[in-house]
């Protein structure tokens, strides 16, 4: 199974946590239709932990819990097919998953038959109560052949925090996306921290198997399993940006059922997910701007399919800044005799052409997205 772009899609972790059950699920299936978050591109809806029973079967297979799930999870699978989507589960690689429930440890062949005939699509494989003396390197790649084996296509999304170095081995495993930060929290700090711990790590990240910032709190405002704080619009807009910019998968983690306008205008902002999701994905690149006080600043860049340009920039700081960016920095510049024509995907303006250089202004934790044309200077 080749995955080409960035995987989208919903997890019940981040407002949930262990609050789960079937009805949650089959209101967020319906949820993900009538919002348009499907024909958007969101396609998987992941269960994340605490969903089963605190002991295996007598056939050593996990169970769902019957108190959250009566109809058992073939048939959840089944009402997430019937909505167009995919259906994804969570385990872990240790003794115990994260919230101390059942996981895969010496376990791996079994369930992935297990998930493999209730109709997953996507696993989420966690790292926590691994047994001394084995590495996740070892145990990633026991599950990543275990579902390879399983007989169905399933997504394989690693999730051990950018532990062990995994940016080097996580590729031997057969993950399709990795957990390249620690776990996020509802407010600013966490959005920039996550953003930093990502930056030593973007040429990692590469078609097949994407860095995964983790899941968005986009919408959240501070309720939930991870609200700690919340955020406003604006640092949301910011915080999606960058992740679509970077090229992370787009796990959302509020509560669809009950989004606000501005909620759906950020998660559904169609230029920004094209951007995440371009076909050619290349690598996101910083250069270097100028402003009026020459603090050091960053635009962020990324080359798309066809020939345009994305440029985004994030203001980390308390004060407006004015950055500046030559054209020469993105590769153009007089001696090219091309400019940008360029479009702020956030406003929908045309901004118009520029070709020797680019002044823009950034508000306090605001961002500025734009998509360029190359055209004659
Ligand atoms: C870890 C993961 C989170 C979430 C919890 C569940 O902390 O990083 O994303 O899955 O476990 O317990």
């Amino acid at each position: 199974m080749i995955v080409k772009t960035p995987p989208l899609g919903w997890n019940s972790w981040n407002t949930f946590g262990p609050n789960i059950n079937e009805q949650l699920i089959r209101e967020t299936a319906d949820a993900m239709v009538e919002t348009g978050l499907r024909d958007a591109g969101y396609e998987y809806l992941v269960i994340d932990d605490c969903w089963s029973l605190r002991e295996r079967n007598e056939k050593g297979e996990l169970v769902a819990d019957p108190a959250k799930f009566p109809s058992g999870m073939k048939a959840v699978a089944d009402y997430v097919h019937s909505k167009g989507l995919k259906f994804g589960m969570y385990s872990c690689d240790g003794t115990m998953t994260c919230a101390r429930y059942p996981s895969s440890f010496d376990h791996e062949f079994i369930d992935a038959k297990t998930f493999a005939e209730w109709g997953v699509d996507f696993l989420k494989y966690d790292n926590c109560n691994r047994p001394l003396n084995y590495s996740g390197r070892l145990l990633y790649k026991r599950m990543g052949l275990a579902l390879a084996n399983c007989g169905r296509d399933i997504l394989f999304s690693a999730c051990n925090w950018g532990a062990e170095e995994s940016q080097n081995w996580i590729k031997e495993t057969g993950a399709h996306m990795w957990r390249s930060t620690g776990d996020i929290v509802d407010n600013w700090d966490s959005i920039k921290n996550l953003t930093e711990q990502q930056m030593r790590l973007l040429a990692t990240n590469g078609q097949g198997c994407f860095n995964d910032m983790d899941m968005l709190v986009v919408g959240m405002g501070g309720k939930g399993n991870v609200g700690f704080g919340g955020c406003t619009v604006e640092e949301y807009r910011t915080h999606f940006s960058i992740w679509a910019l970077f090229g992370s998968p787009l796990m959302i983690g509020c509560d669809i059922r009950n989004m606000s306008q501005e909620t759906k205008e950020i998660l559904m902002n169609k230029e920004v997910l094209a951007i995440n999701q371009d076909p050619a994905y290349r690598q996101v690149f910083a250069v270097p701007t100028i402003t009026e006080d020459l603090i050091a600043w960053k635009a962020w860049v990324r080359y798309l399919e066809g020939g345009d340009i994305a440029i985004g920039f994030f203001n980390f700081g308390e004060n407006p800044v004015n950055p500046c960016l030559a054209m020469t920095e993105i590769g153009l510049g007089r001696v090219s005799g091309k400019a940008i024509q360029v479009r702020d995907l956030w406003t929908g303006e045309d901004l118009g052409v520029y070709r020797d250089h680019m002044e823009v202004r950034v508000e306090p934790h605001a961002c500025r997205m734009m998509r360029c044309k190359v055209v004659d200077a």
